[in-house]
């Protein structure tokens, strides 16, 4: 469904568009984003223009979420593409402010949510959830969608985000949507762009290790024997460092040291100089 796409810049257009579809009981869908667009994005996309009368993109690379020495300066930029595919999936509006809009006279008022914030990536990504935080509260109230599309590539932000909308009282459903992958596994990112060739080759093992832990457990292996093997094999496949694997309850993201019922198996390594993450649910 092909339409064309308005783009706003400031906070307060972005308002007056949202309260007026309001105003016509239209159900809003709030797709937030970072841009470099890929089918893991119109995964989101396409479910909100499904279940909402009005769809709205955010495209914004936030600066808030980039720690010293990390790529926020060649994090991947194509305003003009994404607006296109966005208009061509039927989204409506696309929010795209500049960081002077979104974080005006330094803006120093930050949303914290320490505990399942601090875990995982938050310990090798100190101030990366509070950076995560702080734009989607800021979004969600800028817009006060009926609902807001998140998807579970980056688990442990869904768990962030859920808790911060229910901490905050937003009357706002957050829907999580199923990782997209390539064909041999690797789950889309947009960076992806940054691997080299044989990088591109080895990834998928990031997946795979995640599965054969998975299954492992399933068949009774201890948990710490099953991250240990899941290590060793992405270390053996090419993988230069393995920041965690770790097995964790699905909703706290506490780590388990036995797993009876559903858990999560989340992992974060790094090809050169590029990082992935990945997660798998599994069931005992
Ligand atoms: O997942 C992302 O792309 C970003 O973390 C988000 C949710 C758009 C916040 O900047």
């Amino acid at each position: 469904m092909s339409k064309d796409i308005e783009i706003v810049r400031t906070v307060a257009d972005l308002r007056q568009r949202l309260a007026a579809w309001r105003q016509e009981d239209r159900t809003i869908g709030l797709v937030p984003t970072m841009g470099a667009l890929h089918d893991g994005h119109f995964s989101l996309v396409d479910k909100a223009v499904q279940s909402n009368d009005r769809t709205v993109t955010s495209l914004f690379v936030n600066p808030k979420q980039f720690g010293p020495g990390e790529d926020l300066d060649v994090y991947p930029r194509d305003e003009v593409a994404d607006a296109a595919a966005l208009s061509e999936r039927g989204v409506d509006l696309l929010f795209a402010p500049s960081v002077e809009e979104m974080y005006p006279d330094g803006a120093v008022t930050a949303v914290s949510v320490p505990g399942i914030g601090d875990l995982l990536e938050g310990g090798f990504r100190p101030g990366f959830f509070t950076g995560v935080a702080t734009v989607v509260a800021k979004l969600l109230i800028q817009s006060l969608p009926h609902r807001a599309y998140f998807g579970e590539k980056d688990y442990q932000q869904l768990c962030v985000i859920r808790r911060l909308t229910k901490d905050l009282d937003l009357p706002i459903e957050i829907i999580a949507c199923p990782i997209v992958r390539e064909p041999d596994g690797l789950a889309l990112s947009s960076r992806n762009a940054y691997l080299k060739a044989e990088e591109r080759q080895a990834a998928p093992a990031l997946h795979q290790a995640l599965i054969n832990s998975g299954k492992d457990i399933a068949n009774g292996a201890a948990v710490s024997a099953s991250v240990a093997a899941a290590k060793s094999e992405l270390l053996n496949a090419g993988f230069t460092k393995v920041d965690y694997i770790a097995v964790c309850d699905p909703a706290s993201l506490e780590e388990l040291e036995n797993v009876t019922g559903q858990a999560r198996i989340l992992g974060a390594a790094w090809l050169g100089k590029t990082r992935l993450i990945d997660n798998i649910a599994i069931n005992t």
